[in-house]
């Protein structure tokens, strides 16, 4: 049984379908992201909003999903509920196998920090406070002690090429180098999902490239990973792609293996290194990124 202030672990999914099962019958780590006729009604009565009218997704480890849609469609809107951020009005979502609709608020907010990593279209980062302690705070928030801390915090920034700005503010980096450093916030705590709705929004075209190539390597290394966009071009670095029409998913398609590269790496691979595989791995060796 889980307890306040711990986050649950994964039950096995036993009679709930066969999604998580081998053929065989061994248990498979459950889906990273597995959510089942969820809807969100906002307000009531001839007020109310149906901002999702019935969505099932499941989105495997290691993928790397692109959410598209026009405004208003409901993208935000099923983003913050697979962030925790908010509750579904109703249906079911577990995330790496935990019924998050059986969990109180404490448990959640864990959850949110052990589990997830959010990017925003506008960085988000605190003002007056460097890149090194703005990647450091989920760390601290989750109470892991100094020397460690310092010790992943620098391995995140250096992840996202930034090990020589670890000391400036947000105002004395770039758009793009302050949505590196909210990236590296984002993996410093090994979350299983990075979550990242319109995070090139703010970018020029160059700095959009930058941090959607930094995404491919980091889904190339294992991390799950869901963007919301407007852009085709970035929606193209995905390994699927999910179309939402008033809150509903209308296409849901896969473009690369959810165990290979993403395409724009396989791709250049290919070019380059044409029987060449890079090993997927979870974390980091020795980074605990
Ligand atoms: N807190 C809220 N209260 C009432 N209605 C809301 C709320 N949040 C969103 N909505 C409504 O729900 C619908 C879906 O909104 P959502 O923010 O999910 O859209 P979106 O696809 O992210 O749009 P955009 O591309 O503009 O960001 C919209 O009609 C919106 O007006
Ligand atoms: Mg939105």
């Amino acid at each position: 049984m889980s307890r306040r202030g711990t986050v649950p672990a994964a039950r096995s999914r036993g009679g709930s379908g066969p999604a998580n099962q081998r053929p065989g019958g061994a248990a498979e780590r459950a889906s990273a992201v597995h959510i089942s006729a969820l809807t969100k009604v906002y307000g009531i009565g001839d007020a109310a909003v149906h901002a999702l009218r019935g969505v099932d997704l499941d989105i495997p480890h290691g993928d790397y999903v692109a959410i598209m849609g026009s405004s208003g469609s409901g993208k935000s809107t099923m983003m913050n509920i697979i962030g925790c951020l908010d509750v579904p009005t109703t249906g079911h979502y577990r995330l790496d196998g935990i019924d998050i609709g059986s969990l109180d608020e404490t448990q959640l907010s864990l959850v949110r920090n052990r589990k997830i990593g959010f990017v925003f279209q506008s960085f988000n980062l605190l003002p007056r406070t460097s890149a090194f302690e703005n990647v450091e705070l989920p760390l601290v928030y989750g109470g892991v002690r100094g020397p460690e801390r310092r010790r992943r915090a620098l391995a995140a920034l250096e992840l996202v090429g930034l090990s020589d700005r670890v000391e400036h503010l947000p105002n004395q980096l770039s758009g793009g180098q302050q949505q590196r450093v909210a990236v590296a916030r984002a993996l410093v705590n090994a979350p299983s999902l990075i979550l990242a709705d319109e995070p090139t929004g703010n970018l020029d075209t160059h700095s959009s490239y930058e941090v959607m190539s930094l995404f491919d390597r980091l889904n190339a290394l294992g991390r799950t990973i869901v963007v919301i966009t407007h852009e085709e071009d970035i929606a193209e670095h995905a390994k699927r792609f999910v179309r939402l029409v008033d809150g509903r998913i209308v296409e849901d398609r896969r473009l690369s293996p959810v165990e290979g590269l993403p395409p724009k790496l396989g791709a250049a691979e290919s070019n380059h290194y044409p029987k060449a595989r890079a090993p997927l791995a979870q974390t980091q060796p020795g980074t605990g990124v």
